[in-house]
């Protein structure tokens, strides 16, 4: 992506790279994106992939190959054991982290399943930057708990520090004494923060966790899923990185943990997952976990063809002109729907725009799931699927009472070289429209609910008619239009 400038002064993001396959999208009137979400229960999750316009529920999975990957997948080495694929995805990991041990997983939740299983007993703390849903998951299921010490900043919906991810050094120091270094089971840091709004971590905060977790003997767990996002704001926010090559800034990264893991469905462009550790008694004992929960050691649950295109993945993902297509994206959409009054998350981070559902429907009770309630507003506006990152995708409190969200946030997410330009345009008007219409919008509530991960399959129902009296308002201001 290149930031070119039109003979008009106008600024606008081009892309390097032309798209030579596509899928055909269908939008339908909004009477029947009023009838797929009802039958979804309210939830994006149940919807139909054939039932939306615009995809923006996630970047996982869903990025648009490159035709590399697509040759790599022909060359695919389909065996059980000793995959020459295996050692072709091994090589180019340890030559971007420059780290010894690869371990393969099918996806990223089964990488922080394998590592809370080593690290976490009951009633210890993983500290991190920010939760992530899985993450937390697979914790507390092994008896733990997580402690959040993001920078405040982080949590501010509006702010103009660069590297809102970061952790609070203080925050931090607090805990090891409060806690004692025996009871952390481990550090984590997230790269490009996603339920904060894809916000990056600086390399200077990075290098002062290590250092404190190096000097406890605290394990420090790397979540590079959104690296890319990432490594894109170091260059372009950090000074001192501006001429960094992103392939050094990686191995800098990777030098100042103990361990990195990720989805290979957001890292690589492709489907699969990967843990990569320098220890050696650390990777035996998570070693033993891979044939059990996965697969054999050589392919761990993933397909051998999904590999490849991982491995190409990956390589391509140290390229600057490939990293910076979905961030600068995300700040043209942002900046679109900020100049039209619509509140969002600022700066604009990586993985997609993130709508403030708290200002969106400050009329609707946060227990009644306004970004939920936002969610299924925006699908039936727009036909276009965004995700739900508030207070359904929490998890209730172990006396049953709600756990209520720092933040309520609607992500649009903007998968890597999938939508266009007048894609973008469309799905700021329409919820630009939603925003002056606001009021219509109404709250949420559960009609079957889920005990885990409730917002994948839990279902709800609106409180009121007001989807009625949105498509009302619609066909008044937009007559035939869809
Ligand atoms: C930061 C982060 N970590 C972990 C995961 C889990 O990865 P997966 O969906 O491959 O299980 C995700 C998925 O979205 C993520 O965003």
């Amino acid at each position: 992506m290149s930031n070119v400038t039109l003979f008009s002064g106008e600024n606008i993001p081009l892309e390097m790279h032309k798209v030579r396959m596509i899928q055909k999208l269908k939008l339908l009137p909004i009477e029947e994106r009023k009838r797929c979400i009802e039958e979804a229960g309210f939830n994006t999750f149940l919807l139909k992939n054939r039932d939306v316009f615009l995809d923006m529920l996630t970047d996982s999975g869903v990025n648009a190959m490159s035709e590399n990957q697509y040759a790599a997948m022909m060359q695919a080495d389909d065996s059980y054991a000793g995959s020459e694929t295996f050692y072709r995805l091994e090589s180019v990991l340890q030559d971007v982290f420059g780290m010894e041990y690869f371990l393969p997983a099918h996806q990223g939740r089964a990488c922080e399943n394998i590592i809370s299983q080593i690290l976490v007993k009951p009633g210890s703390v993983a500290l991190m930057n920010y939760h992530f849903t899985t993450t937390k998951a697979h914790i507390t299921v092994m008896g733990g708990s997580v402690e959040e010490i993001i920078s405040d900043e982080g949590l501010k919906i509006q702010s103009t520090a660069p590297f809102k991810g970061d952790i609070d050094i203080n925050k931090l120091n607090e805990a090891i004494s409060r806690l004692g270094k025996d009871k952390i089971a481990f550090m984590r840091i997230e790269a490009g923060t996603n339920l904060v709004g894809g916000q990056p971590v600086s390399m200077d905060n990075m290098r002062e966790v290590s250092r404190i977790c190096r000097k406890e003997g605290i394990p420090l767990v790397y979540d590079a899923s959104l690296l890319t996002d990432n490594l894109y704001f170091i260059k372009i926010r950090d000074e001192k990185y501006k001429d960094a090559d992103i392939k050094d800034i990686t191995r800098e990264i990777a030098s100042m943990m103990d361990i990195v893991y990720f989805s290979g469905r957001k890292l690589g462009s492709a489907r699969g997952g990967g843990i990569l550790v320098s220890d050696r008694e650390l990777f035996l004992k998570m070693r033993e976990l891979v044939p059990l929960y996965e697969g054999f050691l050589t392919y761990g649950g993933m397909s051998v063809r999904e590999m490849e295109a991982m491995a190409v993945g990956i390589k391509e993902a140290m390229d600057m002109d490939i990293v910076n297509q979905t961030p600068i994206f995300v700040e043209a959409l942002c900046n679109e729907l900020i100049s039209k009054g619509v509140p969002v998350v600022t700066p604009p981070g990586g993985l997609g725009c993130h709508v403030d559902a708290s200002a969106f429907c400050s009329h609707i009770p946060q227990t009644q799931y306004r970004a939920g309630a936002l969610g299924a507003s925006v699908f039936i506006s727009s036909g276009v699927r965004g995700m739900e990152r508030g207070t359904l995708s929490e998890q209730r409190n172990e006396d049953g009472s709600e756990r209520l969200a720092e933040m309520e946030l609607l992500r649009l997410a903007i998968p890597r070289r999938v939508f266009t330009l007048s894609q973008l345009k469309y799905t700021a008007d329409r919820i630009s429209w939603l925003w002056e219409n606001r009021k219509l919008i109404g709250g949420l509530e559960f009609v079957e609910e889920p005990r885990v991960l409730r917002f994948f399959f839990g279902r709800l129902k609106p409180i009121g008619n007001w989807p009625e009296l949105l498509v009302k308002k619609f066909r008044e201001d937009f007559g035939e239009s869809l």
